[in-house]
């Protein structure tokens, strides 16, 4: 695997290699299984593209300096975890090369898609993510874009910038499945924060998710379908930050069922032992 901290440097390798397609995989490191499944999804779609990962810790999207600075960093782990499974580029720039003096970031509008659930929580969060993310394809200039569905609003603000704000066509922005434990927890670095008692009960909450999906095929109403999940997890005694019935493109609140089978989604936020963990399921 090819490691470059610079941009100079990685913009000179990919320049070498014009015949082949990039597939890009942004990353803030501290891999685990769900950020391998994006470099083994971007293996299998096209298996000639060039598989570039980037790790960086993006101050821009923290909103408290002391979350930033508590962010593991693993770089050999991570450099090793990616080698082993055949990523063939690793960028690990600075700060400064990912915000040299003289580069000026566009200003983009993602409208409510920033403002609700993650957005209402993080205030400046997604205009963060849409910065670094526009900064690193201007860099890698690829031709796919690698995210996770655990982030569904990320991809959802990605997208919404890429296609209808950047009019970036050429890039196909590919949305991998969240990868999940034997119980259905989804893989998270935040998961090793949980006590066993907390750990167990956390199963609980894709198994609800995925009830959820069942009941949505004969349940009235997307209310009805959320009132279920937050019945549930208050059982379960968790903490309920959200428990949000969106449309999948907009993130607008639904009252209705949408025309179009996989137009919805149930995106949850609850907290065990302090620990704050998302999912989501279409339904
Ligand atoms: O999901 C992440 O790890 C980050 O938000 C991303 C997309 C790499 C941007 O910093």
């Amino acid at each position: 695997m090819q490691i470059f901290r610079t941009v100079g440097e990685l913009q000179v390798y990919l320049s070498a290699q014009k015949e082949r397609k990039i597939a890009f995989i942004p990353t803030m490191g501290a891999l685990h299984q769900g950020h391998l499944d994006l470099i083994r999804a971007a293996q299998k779609e096209d298996s000639q593209a060039l598989s570039v990962c980037s790790i960086f810790v993006n101050p821009t999207q923290f909103g408290d300096p002391k979350d930033l600075e508590k962010y593991p960093r693993t770089e050999q782990v991570d450099a090793d975890l990616l080698a082993a499974i055949g990523c063939e580029v690793l960028f690990l720039p600075s700060v400064a090369e990912v915000y040299p003096a003289n580069w000026a970031t566009p200003t983009f509008d993602f409208g409510d898609l920033a403002t609700t659930m993650e957005g209402a929580s993080r205030i400046g969060h997604f205009a963060g993510v849409g910065q670094v993310v526009h900064r690193l394809l201007s860099i890698v200039k690829p031709d796919y874009l690698y995210l996770g569905q655990k982030d569904y609003q990320q991809v959802a603000v990605i997208k919404d910038m890429v296609y209808r704000q950047l009019g970036w066509a050429h890039i196909k922005v590919v949305m991998v499945a969240t990868a999940r434990e034997a119980d259905g927890l989804a893989m998270s670095s935040r998961n090793v924060r949980l006590s066993p008692t907390g750990r167990a009960a956390a199963a609980g909450i894709s198994q609800t998710l995925f009830a959820a999906r069942e009941l949505s095929k004969h349940a009235p109403t997307p209310l009805a379908v959320q009132q279920f999940v937050i019945d549930e997890y208050k059982k379960l005694g968790f903490d309920v930050d959200y428990v949000a019935l969106v449309d999948a493109t907009s993130l607008a609140p639904i009252s209705a069922w949408p025309q179009q089978k996989n137009n919805a989604v149930c995106c949850v936020v609850v907290k065990i032992d302090g620990v704050r963990l998302l999912d989501n399921v279409m339904l």
